[in-house]
């Protein structure tokens, strides 16, 4: 189906191993600085520069929080020429850097370039979203018979973990830099109570850049109290570059048969709804403004596409979740992961107040978010898989965004 695969040894590789391998090369790793070696910086500027003599990794301070903490800004690089640039507020992608079929690279992913964007006000530009991505209807869920009240940050109910959700927090990251892989390893203890959440949360996410042009999230939480839990990443991307338009001419796959509907607040109605015949079939690629402005009900509610998609798969493990193409730029992106849902989000709420990175203005459709998750609003609804987290079990998830380019 697909005309990249993630490489085996990611995709055969479970979390868990991943992590205690990316904990080994950290302690090494901090002995050393996140430079390469004095023998590698020496041969690469007595020689031409080479793609080789140019992969690795960089850090540099990226502004100071209210509260006086400093924060910094990691530089990742690949062979290939793709570059990713991670602040350690939010665990937020500033720029994601990845050459089209020219082998031009651009910056496919809105933002600011500074941290005063981010700490003003931000529709979840790149971050990671927890404790609950997306919604919990009425703010508020019940776990062992007891009620847990969360802050409402969106009508009457709770979005991506509430007024300040693991996007709005300085992560404690810790860089990696090993053969074929550079990353950094986010970790972040939430407090027991924090935004209405029981259980002290340790949580750890780590973001690996591949040779492969993969970038590869894996997220891991443990607690001491039963709790939920359901972390995402929220980068918007405009494949043809940041700030080129809409992105209405993409070319969406998503491989889900069927989606989860909404009532007027976005909080799904419980049902899985087939896509067939619908605006939310996108099992054959489709732009993904062909049928955005379908006098279709969903549609209507949520201006757009606001949805999660229920993924077709057959047991555990990475699935290919979508796939974008874009026409232009012949840009491709695929994405992968063990998650049972993607909230596919078609930047409805962006209205051309926000000017980003170079000046530019995010209108509507500006940009498209595929958001790995379990649906919305499962702590309240008993037929949706279990978000629900207990001491002594691990929370384990693994996403996989893969770019690479097409011929027409
Ligand atoms: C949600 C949207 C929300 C957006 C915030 C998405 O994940 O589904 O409803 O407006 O995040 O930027």
């Amino acid at each position: 189906m697909s005309a990249f695969v993630p490489s085996e040894r990611i995709k055969n590789m479970q979390p868990y191993r991943l992590g205690f391998i990316i904990l080994g090369s950290v302690l090494s790793l901090t002995m050393i600085g996140c430079s390469k070696p004095a023998s590698d910086e020496a041969a690469a500027s007595a020689t031409a520069p080479t793609a080789e003599a140019n992969a690795t990794m960089s850090r540099e301070p990226f502004g100071t929080l209210p509260d006086g903490t400093a924060v910094e800004l990691f530089t990742l690089r690949n062979p290939s020429g793709m570059e990713v640039k991670v602040t350690n507020y939010g665990g937020i992608i500033t720029e994601l850097k990845v050459p089209d079929r020219n082998g031009n690279i651009d910056d496919i992913t809105l933002g600011y370039s500074s941290l005063d964007g981010y700490l003003e006000s931000s529709p979840y530009f790149g971050a990671i979203i927890g404790r609950y991505g997306n919604r919990i209807a009425n703010a508020q869920f019940q776990l062992d018979g007891k009620t847990y009240k969360l802050p409402a940050n969106d009508g009457p109910n709770t979005l991506h973990g509430g007024v300040k959700g693991f996007d709005k927090v300085a992560w404690h990251a810790e860089p990696f830099d090993r053969d074929g892989e550079r990353g950094i390893i986010f970790t972040y203890t939430s407090a027991d109570g924090e935004e209405g959440f029981p259980g002290t949360l340790e949580v750890r996410v780590t973001y690996t850049l591949t040779d492969n042009n993969e970038l590869i999230f894996d997220y891991h939480a443990t607690t001491d109290k039963p709790t939920v839990v359901n972390l995402t990443q929220h980068a918007y991307f405009n494949l043809a570059g940041d700030g080129s338009g809409d992105v209405l001419e993409h070319e969406l796959m998503i491989n889900a048969d069927r989606y989860t509907p909404v009532d007027a607040t976005l909080i799904p109605t419980g049902e899985m709804a087939s896509v067939e015949g619908t605006p939310f079939d996108f099992r054959q690629p489709t732009a993904i403004g062909a049928r955005i402005n379908a006098a279709h009900q969903q549609i209507k509610i949520a201006g757009g596409y606001d949805h999660n998609f229920v993924l077709n798969r057959s047991g555990e493990g990475l699935v290919l979740a979508a796939r974008v193409d874009e026409p232009k730029s012949g840009r491709r992106m695929e994405v992968y992961t063990t998650e049972p849902g993607m909230q596919f989000y078609s930047g409805n709420f962006l209205d051309g107040s926000i000017t980003g990175k170079n000046g530019h203005v995010y209108t509507k459709h500006s940009g498209f978010c595929l958001e790995t998750q379990h649906y919305p609003d499962s702590p309240n609804q008993p037929s949706f898989p279990s978000t629900v987290l207990r001491p002594g079990e691990t929370y384990s998830s693994r996403t996989v965004y893969a770019f690479s380019t097409f011929d027409r």
